[in-house]
């Protein structure tokens, strides 16, 4: 994509059709796309292939989130969401970012982990020594069976033997390097073919057999920087509104109440993009708040503080790390794909995919953690300064303007018969 590939300047004027035009310069898009774009990309037909008693589709709107930079690169965003206001947002907040200098971010590797259960244990330390013994057959055992993931060059890494959660009770992690699948089907077969050979040198019984949505190995770390005068509004000074996006990050962390509310505005980003591109935003909601509470206390994913300046001792240089920017870190297990799954179905996600343009699994994490962290951002500034209702408000009143006039539009010009 060009250096200005995802700024698109009055795109949210555009109509539908020139928006599509506009996207078509930075992708190809063919016919079926287009077709896929109005319909949503999964028919009812396929859908009956994909989950039971199926009666129909239900369909979200789809958007792109605009102006993000990522570790020096324009992405388009695909974002599948029903909220006004959250691709708005977090374009906005992108465009702030951008002029920082965009988003840095990084990812562990893809890490998801298989928790096998055994109970029934009379001694869970010399059962922990005889599975830790064994843990280089254990792990060939895992490997041979997943032979492709091998051949992809991912696989069983590491295994692990957790005690204390019960007396009787020893559990046995299998960390598998999933590539670029998000790995669920992958990781329940590890956990189900190890759990009997677990058991019998645990001396107990195999017990839950399954991933843990804790995803905690396969993390996205993201930060951005803000300059102040990118944050001003017509009232406020940009320095006063980076204090006030300070002072609520600070809410957050202090309380639990607050934190929730911060943390769903980090997910309205975050889930728009997961849903679009086709991923399991349960799996993502649940290791996004088991992460948050980790350590006891329901924490913020992503914190906000002022730069701190360092100074150089050079007259007149003392700003080398711009103390005026607002910087924003964010944390958050990210257990994505871009293989697998629902892809082979929805044609939809497919071209999201596409739009996006990364095939790799932690550059989608990096990316979505980046919309995560643009959604939060615009929050805070919004509720630091103006609060959420005025923009929200306009965007709903336009929304329902267009939901009066295609009612309008659908009334038949000539009464039916029966109503003359
Ligand atoms: C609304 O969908 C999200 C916010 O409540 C997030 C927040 O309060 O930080 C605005």
């Amino acid at each position: 994509m060009s250096e200005q590939g995802s700024r698109i300047p009055g795109f949210y004027r555009l109509t539908v059709e020139a928006r599509r035009s506009a996207l078509g310069e930075r992708v190809e898009l063919s016919i079926e796309d287009l077709i896929t774009l109005d319909h949503g990309g999964l028919d009812t037909r396929t859908a009956d292939q994909v989950v039971e008693n199926v009666v129909g589709v239900y369909t979200l709107p789809l958007g792109v989130g605009l102006n993000f930079r990522v570790n020096g690169r324009d992405y388009l965003v695909p974002m599948a969401v029903e909220e006004p206001s959250v691709i708005a947002a977090a374009s906005n907040a992108a465009r702030m970012v951008r002029d920082g200098g965009g988003f840095q971010a990084e990812a562990d590797d893809p890490i998801m982990t298989a928790q096998v259960e055994i109970v029934g244990i009379s001694d869970p330390e010399a059962a922990k020594a005889r599975i830790e013994r064994e843990a280089p057959e254990l792990l060939r055992h895992a490997h041979a069976a997943l032979p492709r993931l091998a051949e992809r060059g991912g696989g069983p890494r590491e295994l692990e033997v957790r005690t204390g959660t019960d007396p009787g009770r020893v559990i046995v992690h299998v960390h598998i390097d999933c590539r670029n699948a998000m790995g669920a089907n992958m990781v329940n077969t590890v956990a189900e073919s190890l759990a009997e050979r677990l058991a019998s040198l645990a001396g107990g019984r195999s017990g839950l057999r399954i991933l843990t949505n804790l995803a905690d190995r396969r993390c996205v770390r993201v930060t951005a920087r803000v300059p102040a005068r990118a944050l001003a509004t017509q009232d406020l000074a940009g320095t006063a509104v980076r204090d006030g996006i300070v002072a609520a990050s600070r809410f957050a962390e202090d309380d639990c109440y607050r934190a929730a509310t911060h943390n769903k505005g980090i997910m309205n980003g975050v889930d728009a993009v997961v849903i679009a591109t086709g991923n399991d935003w349960r799996s993502v909601e649940a290791g996004a708040h088991a992460f948050a509470a980790a350590s006891g206390r329901y924490r913020p994913l992503a914190i906000w503080s002022a730069a701190t300046p360092v100074r150089t001792g050079v007259e007149g240089s003392d700003d080398v790390n711009r103390p005026d920017d607002l910087v924003g870190r964010l944390e958050m297990p990210m257990a994505v794909g871009t293989v697998g799954g629902t892809l082979q179905a929805h044609a939809g996600a497919r071209l999201a995919q596409r739009l996006l343009g990364v095939t790799s699994a932690t550059t989608l994490g990096m990316i979505v953690g980046c919309v995560g962290l643009a959604s939060n951002l615009a929050a805070l500034r919004a509720l630091a300064t103006d609060g959420i209702q005025r923009g929200h408000m306009a965007l709903h009143k336009r929304s329902q303007a267009v939901v009066r006039r295609d009612r309008e539009k659908s009334k038949p010009s000539v009464p039916p018969t029966s109503a003359r």
